[in-house]
């Protein structure tokens, strides 16, 4: 549904790359992350797949349809959300998918079901200004969903939500999948790559450093650890051990010989874990 080979971006025009050499395949229906840190070049590749910036080298086709030519078509095919919400602060959440929907000539959505769906139906009449951040959210995943579009764009779906805000939104994203749409989103929330997505493409400083499912990246790169606790000088310390390295493994045997060891807990590493070792960086 989504293919791109060897997109590069340089707001310079020079040798300094925002997004340096990017390949990768969304399948139809399939949900694919981009995670990756501030800076990573996220948010270029989706402006560039968007065509809200021209494509200046490589190639990237949506549905068949070449980003280059930015067809008409294209437009009416897919869904996008940015990472500031593309609403109108001063028109009620109505207002926004009424307008939004006019500017279409394909069938849309009914905006008032729309806001069902993402839970505004309360608020439909309230400017959107006085909307909380994750009611925002909600308002511009509608606006995405509004020409019922096959292929959706999701600059940081969560970014800035509480927990119940986020999970809200991960449940919607589910929902819309369930519907057969394809989805391309962008992350730095390894919580949102490991739960939502099929597939995770590592970015870092325009590259992609490994792609994947979560669980296969976990099988490729995450090490057994195991969590220690044990009682010294009355208080409980702590540790977490590789079970791979043998210097860690000595380090458990010795715990286990000499210590009033309390509790040992098998631990699998998380995608952040594994980012900082494929990268070398953090995600936040
Ligand atoms: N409009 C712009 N002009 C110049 N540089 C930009 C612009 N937008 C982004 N950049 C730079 O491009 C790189 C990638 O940015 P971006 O794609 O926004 O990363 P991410 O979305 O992963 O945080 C960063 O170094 C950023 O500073
Ligand atoms: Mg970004």
């Amino acid at each position: 549904m989504i293919h791109v080979r060897d997109l590069h971006h340089s707001y310079t025009h020079d040798a300094r790359y925002a997004v340096g050499g990017v390949t990768f395949d969304v399948a139809e229906g399939e949900i694919f992350g981009f995670l990756g840190p501030n800076g990573a070049g996220k948010s270029t590749t989706q402006k560039i797949l968007t065509g809200v910036i021209p494509l200046q080298r490589g190639e990237a086709t949506i549905a068949g349809m070449d980003v280059r030519r930015r067809p008409a078509r294209m437009r009416n095919l897919i869904g996008v959300s940015f990472e500031q919400p593309n609403v109108y602060m001063r028109l009620t959440g109505y207002e926004n998918l009424a307008f939004f929907a006019s500017l279409f000539d394909v069938p849309t959505e009914d905006p008032m079901s729309l806001l069902r769906t993402v839970g505004l139906e309360d608020a439909a009449q309230q400017r959107a200004g006085t909307y909380s951040k994750g009611m925002q959210q909600r308002l511009v995943l509608a606006r995405a969903l509004i020409n019922r579009p096959r292929i959706l764009f999701l600059d940081e779906p969560v970014a800035g939500l509480d927990p119940a805000s986020s999970r809200h939104i991960v449940n919607l994203i589910r929902e819309i999948r369930q519907g057969g749409v394809t989805v391309f989103l962008t992350t730095h929330d390894m919580h949102v790559a490991d739960t939502l997505c099929d597939r995770v493409a590592f970015i870092n400083e325009g590259r992609i450093a490994a792609m994947d499912s979560p669980r296969a990246l976990k099988l490729a790169y995450g090490q057994q650890l195991a969590e220690v606790e044990y009682r010294t000088d009355g208080s409980v310390v702590r540790e977490v051990l590789s079970l791979v390295d043998e210097e860690n493994a000595r380090r458990l045997n010795a715990l286990i010989m000499n210590r009033q060891v309390e509790t040992i807990h098998s631990q699998e590493a998380s995608l952040e874990d594994i980012f900082i070792r494929v990268t070398g960086r953090e995600l936040a």
